[in-house]
């Protein structure tokens, strides 16, 4: 066990202003209103429309949030990681962008590509730098602007995602808090089961590319829902499990937001009552790294120092995987 755990110590998000409904997606797909509710648990998701605006844009508010509810200056922060999978470019890091715009001028930056998983994934990286006495500040940021890789003209996948942000500041306690375990698995065998064909090394943008909408995401919709049912439920009873806790010790689940049906799964094999489930997935959709802070965001007024949180996870890659932690503050 480490000497030094790293604690979150404050929380942001954004969220763009325009609601996209799901009866206006009715005006574009052939879909309903009761279709999308019943298998996805979707109403509403939010869109950054400003053409100008990327997810730099909304990792810079998220970013600064998470400062000022820290009250740390963003002069003292070590490093960024920021998970995300529509960067603003593919090179340079959206997180060098946020770095220059928040004034955090002695921080390195990188982004962190792991889909749903990338939260977790660089939730767990910001972590271990911490426990290992490099770094005492660390700025964990989600963000994807999935509306720049959906396709509005498949209902398969354009009524499942939003756009949005969620940030953390990871600082050093020597307390008994904080991140304690973790766990993360991927499975590169099924990597095209969810993935963006072209605009890569693979096959870069031609005329072909995108006349074949080779740059929207696509899904195994079937496949990847099988997948993420088995994965996200099995990787919190696997942290559970090793670390001795049972349904009555954890305070609070924070499961990827992608779907309703495979959120009420996890929560059923953990032996969870739905309460202590943080579900807003009615109101913002999939926001792919975005969804496990912006639960954290909106629920942090209801968070008490110690509760024992478990945030779970399961996306393309294929990845997933599980954090527990115990609140700090
Ligand atoms: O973030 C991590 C990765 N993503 C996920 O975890 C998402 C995983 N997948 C899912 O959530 C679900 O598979 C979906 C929500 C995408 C689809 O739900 P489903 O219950 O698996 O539906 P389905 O694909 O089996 O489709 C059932 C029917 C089909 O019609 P037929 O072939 O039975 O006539 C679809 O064509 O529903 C049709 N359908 C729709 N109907 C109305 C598919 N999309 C729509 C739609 N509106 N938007």
């Amino acid at each position: 066990m480490a000497s030094i755990r790293a604690k979150i110590t404050g929380v942001g998000h954004y969220l763009p202003e325009y609601v996209l409904t799901n009866k206006e997606l009715e005006e574009y797909v052939e879909t309903n209103d009761e279709w999308i509710k019943s298998r996805t648990g979707i109403s509403e998701r939010r869109l950054l429309k400003d053409p100008d605006k990327a997810t730099s844009f909304m990792g810079e508010k998220a970013a600064i949030e998470a400062l000022e509810d820290a009250g740390v200056d963003a002069s003292e922060v070590d490093a960024i990681i920021l998970a995300t999978v529509t960067p603003d470019y593919l090179f340079p890091a959206t997180a060098a962008l946020v770095q220059k715009r928040i004034g955090a001028t002695k921080a390195f930056a990188f982004d962190l590509s792991a889909a749903c998983s990338g939260f977790l994934y660089a939730l767990s990286t910001g972590g271990t730098m911490i426990e290992s006495g490099r770094a005492k500040k660390v700025l964990i940021i989600g963000a994807d602007k999935m509306s720049s890789i959906l396709d509005f003209t498949d209902r398969t996948t354009c009524i499942l995602f939003g756009d949005a942000a969620g940030a953390v500041l990871l600082e050093a306690s020597d307390e008994d808090d904080g991140i304690v375990d973790y766990v993360h698995h991927t499975e590169g065998d099924e990597a095209c089961m969810l993935y963006q064909p072209a605009g890569g090394s693979k096959n870069p943008a031609t005329i072909e590319t995108v006349n074949n909408k080779e740059h929207y995401l696509r899904q195994d919709g079937k496949s990847v829902f099988k997948k993420a049912t088995e994965g996200m439920a099995d990787v919190s009873l696997e942290i559970m499990e090793r670390n001795g806790l049972k349904a009555e010790d954890i305070a609070w689940l924070v499961p990827h937001q992608a779907n309703l049906r495979i959120i009420d799964a996890t929560a059923r094999r953990m032996g969870l009552d739905k309460e202590k489930v943080m579900i807003n997935i009615s109101h913002y959709g999939n926001t792919t790294a975005a969804t496990i802070p912006l639960c954290l965001y909106d629920w942090k007024d209801k968070l008490k120092k110690g509760d024992n949180i478990i945030l779970s996870a399961f996306g393309g890659g294929l990845t997933w995987g599980a954090i527990y932690l115990k609140w700090a503050k």
